[in-house]
């Protein structure tokens, strides 16, 4: 999605921010521009990559900038809607992220004051409302238009009569200001400029920010000053490389076994869920998430009510944020409700408006996410930081498997505590939990024979992915990852539901991807393969090391190594993630940023 960075300093100002533009290109984009101070405001803007916009920048002197990467909403991809957008006289640049949900009545009045519009986009009525309201003084212009412009944004704005000042606004969108030496940043994403500083400013909504080199101002609405904390951020090892992998996404499925190595070390030597303050009798957990992590949500519910009896409800965040689900789970609230919110990002606009929709019902709220400092970090109760290292690839991979480690580990927390397990019980399941990531590098040595498998996917037009129990979410991951990156159609099913209606659809040329873990409900499992085969439908099964009955009714398989059934789906991940990241890499598609998706939704 749509990423901001800007720098005002006593540098060439253009470098800089092409160069923290690029740390965005992950998010996905289709357009990328440029405001610069020349005397004059200049500006540059281009459909495609930022490869694009730089073949059309003339080197330049202004030692402040704005630059945008656009995902379209309003408007195609294409030069005129990118941004940044002028106003009419041509003396502001405005970038901005997210919508302005009442932009066209907005443009119509300002029509009929004269103002003209070029593009498509909601963004131009910015500028031009900016230009109606300035009056020397770019902070009290800004302030003025928050009270006309209804919707989520974060917004950087410049003037031709200040060569050093950038105003900044956020409503709902991340923005974070990044301090230097006689020179400072403004950024939609921390990944942005942490390679300049870690010395971090994050304002709240509506608050104003006026930023030049020697000087930060935060603002209310009503223009009075208010104190800032500066955090210290950690700083991330760059990825700026594939390591040698093809993809983004290959190199961070292979980096799973240390990703969940980190994430132990965290969980277990530094013990956030300590800090969690669960230490009441709590009635039922909602988890509330979009994607992968809501997939990684409904593992947590099996793990956590397998070893606490506490009931879990799974919700989508953009239903959550507008139902009242969590008093209705149990009736009255009886006891204070935990809501759980999974994002990797911590940016995702629904599963933000969610976790505020439970706070405002008086819920405990706790986030799993693995980008300290974003959003939803600051926003819950508390917090468990995954360790998986920055993700760059749109398909979650990495972050997905810690999700679930945390989601393990906070079962066994919650377990403890309530004498459900003991300490011995406590630390055998720690014991295994550190077991996985051996086990997904054995996966990971074995996983040229995964490719084997791909013909008798890449052909089809339709798919599905079963699993039955905790290895349900599972296929619905597994139909997540090989629609996103292979544009095959992909459903995921408990494969018992398949003949209430999905069989419909299954013949020759319909693969079902089968898994199929000896748990209690294995016997059923394969006597769904059973009736998948008997309507011609080719099955690919994974199935546990020696499993012989389950690869002699299926056409094609492949075995994990040895696991436990509980801690299965960490070897499935593994190998929906290979098995559709081959598919798609033998289509030719363009994996790490497929078409239409972004890396953080921060739109609604
Ligand atoms: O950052 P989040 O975890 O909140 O993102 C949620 C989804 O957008 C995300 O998991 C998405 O489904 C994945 N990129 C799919 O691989």
């Amino acid at each position: 999605m749509c990423g901001i960075v800007g720098y005002t300093g006593n540098k060439p100002a253009q470098e800089i921010v092409i160069d923290s533009l690029k740390k965005l290109e992950y998010r996905g984009y289709d357009s990328s521009g440029i405001a610069l101070h020349e005397g004059e405001i200049v500006f540059s803007k281009k459909e495609g990559p930022i490869a694009n916009l730089e073949s059309v920048l003339d080197s330049s002197n202004s030692k402040m900038a704005i630059a945008h990467t656009r995902w379209a909403t309003h408007g195609v991809p294409s030069d005129v809607n990118s941004h940044p957008h002028l106003s009419n006289d041509g003396k502001i640049a405005v970038v901005h992220n997210g919508t302005i949900d009442n932009y066209l009545d907005i443009k119509s009045s300002l029509e009929n004051e004269g103002f003209n519009f070029l593009s498509e986009s909601d963004t131009e009525v910015i500028p031009n409302l900016l230009s109606k309201y300035y009056e020397g003084d770019l902070v009290k212009a800004v302030s003025k238009i928050l009270d006309e412009i209804e919707g989520i944004y974060t917004i950087a704005a410049i003037h031709v009569d200040n060569p050093e000042q950038i105003v900044s606004v956020r409503n709902e969108t991340p923005l974070v200001i990044g301090l230097g030496n006689e020179e400072n940043y403004v950024a939609s994403d921390i990944y942005a400029i942490l390679k300049y500083t870690q010395q971090i400013i994050y304002p709240d909504d509506h608050q104003i920010v006026s930023v030049s080199p020697k000087d930060v101002k935060v603002l209310d609405q009503n223009l009075n000053e208010v104190k800032f904390e500066v955090e210290t951020v950690e700083k991330y090892t760059e990825v700026a490389e594939k390591g040698g992998f093809e993809h983004f996404m290959l190199k961070e499925i292979f980096e799973q076994p240390k990703a969940l190595q980190d994430s132990q070390t965290e969980l277990f030597v530094n013990s956030p869920l300590d800090n969690l303050d669960l230490n009441w009798k709590i009635g039922s957990i909602s988890v509330v998430a979009c994607g992968t992590s809501y997939h990684a949500g409904l593992v947590g519910k099996y793990v956590i009510e397998q070893l606490t009896a506490i009931p879990v409800s799974v919700h989508y965040a953009s239903e959550f944020r507008y139902a009242a689900p969590v008093q209705g789970v149990g009736g009255l609230m009886s006891s204070r409700p935990l809501v759980i919110l999974i994002s990797q990002s911590g940016e995702t606009a629904d599963t933000l408006a969610a976790a505020r929709a439970a706070k405002q019902q008086g819920c405990h709220t706790v986030a799993i996410c693995n980008v300290p400092g974003s959003r939803i970090t600051r926003e819950v109760d508390g917090v468990i930081i995954t360790k998986s290292g920055q993700e760059i690839g749109v398909a979650a991979t990495k972050t997905f498997l810690t999700q679930m480690q945390a989601l393990y580990a906070l079962a066994m927390h919650l377990a403890f505590q309530s004498g459900s397990i003991d300490h011995v019980m406590l630390k055998n399941w720690e014991n295994e939990l550190r077991g996985i990531p051996s086990k997904i590098t054995q996966l990971l040595n074995s996983s040229e024979s995964i490719k084997e498998l791909v013909p008798h996917i890449s052909k089809a037009k339709s798919t599905f992915f079963i699993g039955r129990n905790i290895n349900y979410p599972l296929a619905l991951e597994g139909a997540l990852k090989l629609k996103e990156i292979s544009y095959i159609h992909a459903e995921g099913y408990p494969a018992g539901e398949l003949k209430h209606g999905p069989l419909a659809l299954l013949s020759s040329d319909t693969p079902v991807i089968a898994i199929a873990i000896q748990d209690h409900t294995y016997s059923k499992l394969i006597s769904n393969i059973e009736e998948i085969s008997a309507r011609s439908a080719p099955v690919i099964t994974v199935a546990q090391k020696g499993d012989k009955q389950a690869l002699r009714v299926s056409d094609h398989g492949f075995e994990l190594p040895e696991v436990d059934p509980v801690l299965s789906p960490f070897l499935v991940a593994v190998f929906v993630q290979l098995l559709s990241y081959y598919v798609a890499h033998d289509l030719g598609k363009s994996i790490d940023k497929p078409r239409n998706l972004a890396k953080s939704v921060t739109v609604e």
